[in-house]
């Protein structure tokens, strides 16, 4: 199973950067694939640690996938930063690597883990715009701009009937990024 994280990660000048990217937990240890093309992997090959945070707000996974996010963090002992408003985080150390391409594939170990707060529960308009953001972070890719434009036309009712100002702030995001995509 693949759970949607934020990742935080540090260059080597202590820079620390947010992204989206889907994680597998086999037991204590973590598998994930991050594109070459990303500020991740070149974090992680470089100083061979991260945090993996576990959110219930997709507010966080939009931002985090399309653009500069800066969220509030907290540093752990091991001079890693974690989401203030995460449920959990897990610190990690990269434990084996291998080039696929376009990706690599990232074995990592858990180094320490922390509880945050009480996921909230299951919400619509959050499940709606994870996808959403999915679909923008893939235009180019696999996905058309057309198809995040009728995504977001679908389901605009549903995510402002059942989120709040968070969903509704994440909606207007996505709706911007559609149209810088469409200039
Ligand atoms: C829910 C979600 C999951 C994602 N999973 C991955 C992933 O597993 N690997 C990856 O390279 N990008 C993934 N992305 C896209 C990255 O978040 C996106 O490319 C981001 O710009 C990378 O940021 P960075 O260059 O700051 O590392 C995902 C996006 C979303 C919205």
């Amino acid at each position: 199973m693949i759970i949607e994280t934020v990742m935080t990660s540090l260059n080597n000048k202590n820079e620390l950067n947010f992204s989206a990217i889907g994680v597998q937990f086999i037991k204590d240890k973590l598998v994930f694939y991050p594109y070459k093309n990303t500020i991740t992997a070149e974090n992680i090959l470089a100083t061979k640690r991260g945090v993996v945070n576990i959110v219930d707000r997709s507010y966080y996974l939009v931002l985090a996938a399309l653009s500069e996010a800066s969220f509030a963090v907290k540093e752990t002992a091991l001079g890693n930063y974690y989401l203030k408003d995460c449920c959990n985080y897990y610190e990690f150390q990269l434990s084996a690597i291998s080039d696929l391409g376009e990706k690599y594939k990232i074995n990592a170990k858990i180094t320490a883990q922390n509880n945050i707060s009480n996921f909230i529960g299951f919400n619509r308009a959050d499940n709606l715009l994870l996808e959403a953001a999915v679909i923008a972070s893939r235009i180019g890719i696999t996905k058309k701009v057309k198809d995040l434009k009728n995504y977001l036309a679908e389901n605009r009712e549903i995510i402002f009937k059942t989120g709040d100002h968070k969903s509704k702030e994440s909606y207007l995001f996505l709706k911007e990024y559609l149209q810088r995509q469409e200039e």
